[in-house]
């Protein structure tokens, strides 16, 4: 067993990129983090600038390196992580992206949705993709940055059509793996899993789909290769004269959702996680089989190793809880995330308020693109602590409709639900989620599971770890939350749906 070797993973988020390496025991041995900036050119438009995210990648792994005394060469393999959807072209030559990303919460494409929806092919998109036809895939994205980036601003040496220049195999176009990938190692690949969340790609057939392709007129030439999430080809190596000194394997790559999953050890079909991160994402593994979902949840590609088949995994995609909490921030209406749960302890209920947070929109069950933020049920006694609690419940609540949804479509009962993400520190939110959903709920040790998975991932590929059983066994329990109050939640449940209904379809432009 190596000792003095180890995995690095770089787990680039929608807030910010961290840097963490693993021992062998699945111990983070180095982690250091970097926030960029939000960029809100209009409402409902989020942006991040790809040169930004890939220079603070290079100093988180560099700063995490010099930090914890470690020597790129003591790394066997990395593997990428990733905030999904989000999508960026750039020019094959330069490698100079030609617009910023659009981020996954981006909502400036609902129009174009909705164009697509009144044409009867949401049916279609579904058959092919698993996916819902919403603005927060990337296949809209990509059509958008094709038909406004502006190619003078983009390089004033070229003034050509920019949709030409795509057409030409000039440029290229892939989710924040590719990009990160790309600038390491120089190829043009992703992985399965990042592949299933851009609305291009056939989840059963493991390919580009060239009707989609057409119809989101986005050229084949731009697209990555699409490899195993754990790759014992590689996908290629840093660059020894690069920014690492070093020639280090980059071997796995998975969506931070899906290796969320991974890192939680959900190998097995009817293994379910739940990551609190800017917003919630509850995955089943449901095995090799592609499950349908009549409840509003998405069908996507959980994971695939080397040499054998993919599997696929039900997930409920809830768009906005810690960025829920964050919000409480930016309008002062609290200090800080950790002072959520005494605030919200102090008070005995929400005194019949509710919020619901659809800051971009509503995901999974719902997909409501024009939704927006609500709170209803405020009186002149309302205080703060009331709104901070029925934020916190917020989340829990979201959790449910999703919960209930993969019940019903999976037709398996979730006892026990694994949990992960930077809000699951809160244990008041880990035993009011318990409460709220009528589950166990369980905290690893290891909370960032996600780099985890994508460190494990890499691992397998390598060969640091061989077998899945020695993942397994590194997965340790540091608390259990069992159900304290079964009923108490039912009718309020029925209120939260109510609210729910208050909050869509409210934003018209
Ligand atoms: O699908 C979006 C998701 O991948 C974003 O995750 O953790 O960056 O908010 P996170």
């Amino acid at each position: 067993m190596p000792t003095d070797t180890y995995v690095g993973a770089i787990d680039q988020g929608t807030t910010g990129t961290r840097f963490m390496v693993f021992d062998h025991s699945g111990q983070v041995v180095a982690n250091a983090y970097q926030k960029h900036e939000q960029i809100y050119p209009e409402p409902g438009w989020v942006e991040h600038d790809p040169m930004e995210i890939w220079e603070n990648t290079k100093d988180v792994v560099t700063t995490g390196l010099t930090e914890a005394g470690l020597e790129p060469s003591q790394l066997e393999a990395l593997g990428i992580t990733n905030q999904r959807e989000t999508t960026i072209v750039w020019d094959a030559q330069t490698g100079k992206p030609v617009h910023n990303a659009l981020v996954w919460q981006d909502r400036r494409t609902t129009d174009r949705v909705e164009e697509i929806q009144e044409a009867g092919k949401v049916e279609w998109i579904r058959e092919k993709t698993g996916l819902e036809c919403d603005a927060y895939f990337s296949a809209t994205k990509t059509e958008w940055i094709l038909d406004n980036a502006d190619p003078i601003k983009m390089d004033r040496s070229r003034t050509e059509d920019i949709r030409d220049r795509a057409e030409n195999g000039e440029l290229m176009m892939g989710t924040i793996d590719a990009w990160l990938i790309y600038n390491l190692t120089g190829n043009h690949i992703t992985d399965v899993s990042n592949a299933s969340r851009t609305m291009l790609f056939n989840i059963h057939d493991l390919a580009w789909d060239a009707e989609l392709l057409e119809e989101f007129d986005v050229p084949a030439s731009m697209l990555p290769e699409v490899r195993p999430s754990s790759d014992e080809d590689y996908y290629g190596y840093t660059d020894a004269d690069g920014f690492l000194g070093e020639a280090v394997p980059v071997a796995g790559a998975l969506g931070d959702q899906q290796a969320a999953m991974f890192g939680q050890t959900c190998f097995d079909e009817g293994d379910a996680k739940n990551t609190y991160g800017t917003g919630s994402f509850y995955l089943m593994n449901t095995g090799n089989e592609a499950v349908e979902s009549d409840h509003g949840l998405l069908t996507t590609i959980g994971f695939q190793r080397s040499g054998e088949p993919v599997q696929y995994a039900l997930e409920g995609a809830i768009f906005i809880t810690g960025a829920a909490i964050e919000w409480l921030e930016d309008v002062d209406l609290i200090d800080n995330a950790a002072a959520t749960a005494e605030m919200a302890r102090s008070v005995d209920s929400t005194d019949g308020v509710y919020l619901v947070p659809a800051f971009t929109g509503l995901g999974a069950p719902h997909w409501d693109g024009r939704a927006r933020g609500t709170i209803v049920g405020m009186t002149r006694g309302t205080r703060r602590e009331h709104i901070v609690r029925a934020t916190l419940e917020s989340i829990a609540y979201q959790t449910r409709d999703v919960a209930e949804a993969m019940e019903a479509d999976s037709g398996v009962e979730t006892t026990s639900l694994r949990v992960d993400g930077g809000a699951v520190k809160n244990n008041f939110l880990c035993q009011l989620q318990s409460d709220i959903i009528g589950t166990e709920i369980v905290r690893p040790e290891v909370d960032e599971t996600t780099a985890l998975g994508s460190a494990y991932a890499a691992g397998l590929a390598v060969g640091y770890w061989e077998t899945l059983d020695e993942l397994r066994d590194n997965w340790q329990v540091d608390r259990e939350f069992a159900v304290e109050n079964p009923d108490g939640y039912d009718e309020k449940y029925e209120r939260w749906a109510e609210a729910v209904e208050r909050s869509k379809n409210w934003a018209t432009d």
